[in-house]
């Protein structure tokens, strides 16, 4: 799998339905499902920093990150009022549909983040695994933070992570 049938584009108006219907499917079952408005207030406070993960020109997944300080992350039952100012780039919630899983993508689109992420000056990145992901996000360089209490709606078995830059 070569690194050029992906990439990352700004996430348009047009992308939300797509992008809310994925992430229902994703976590209704874990009950960590943000919702509409939840997710469309995350990314109007740093669209330049959310994107559609396409595979082959289609729509393979979404990724809504916005600036947060070190060691906080969203409440996810509530909207993100205003933007933080921040080195650290927080991955808030990252997913490939469902036909293009286990099929090794993650490390590309990862990469493609990293970079990214760096372009536009941060230095380190951040995000709450959630759904025992946590031994992908180990395997792509993310240190656990098990010091970091999480809001109660991220559920017993979440973990925040982060890798710098
Ligand atoms: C998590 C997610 C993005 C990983 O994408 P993916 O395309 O399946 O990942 P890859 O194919 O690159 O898998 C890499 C490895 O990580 C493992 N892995 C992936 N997701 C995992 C999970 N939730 N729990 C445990 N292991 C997982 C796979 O088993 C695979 O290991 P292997 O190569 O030894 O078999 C995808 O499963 C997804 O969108 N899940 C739903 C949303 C979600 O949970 N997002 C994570 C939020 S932190």
């Amino acid at each position: 799998m070569a690194d050029d049938s992906i990439r990352l584009r700004p996430l348009a108006e047009d992308d939300w339905d797509a992008v809310v219907a994925l992430e229902e499917r994703a976590y209704a079952a874990s009950g960590l499902s943000e919702g509409r408005e939840v997710l469309r207030s995350r990314g109007s406070v740093s669209p330049s920093t959310c994107f559609v993960l396409e595979h082959e020109g289609e729509f393979g997944g979404y990724l809504l990150a916005l600036p947060y300080p070190r060691g906080e992350c969203p409440e996810l039952t509530l909207t993100e009022a205003s933007r933080f100012e921040s080195e650290n780039l927080h991955a808030h919630d990252f997913v490939i549909t469902e036909e293009l899983r286990a099929r090794g993508l993650s490390p590309h689109f990862v990469r493609q983040i990293e970079q990214e992420a760096r372009s536009q000056g941060f230095d380190r990145i951040s995000m709450v695994a959630v759904q025992r992901s946590h031994v992908l996000w180990r395997r792509l360089g993310f240190d656990t933070h098990a010091e970091v209490t999480l809001p109660e709606s991220y559920g017993t078995d979440a973990v925040y992570m982060s890798k710098a830059l």
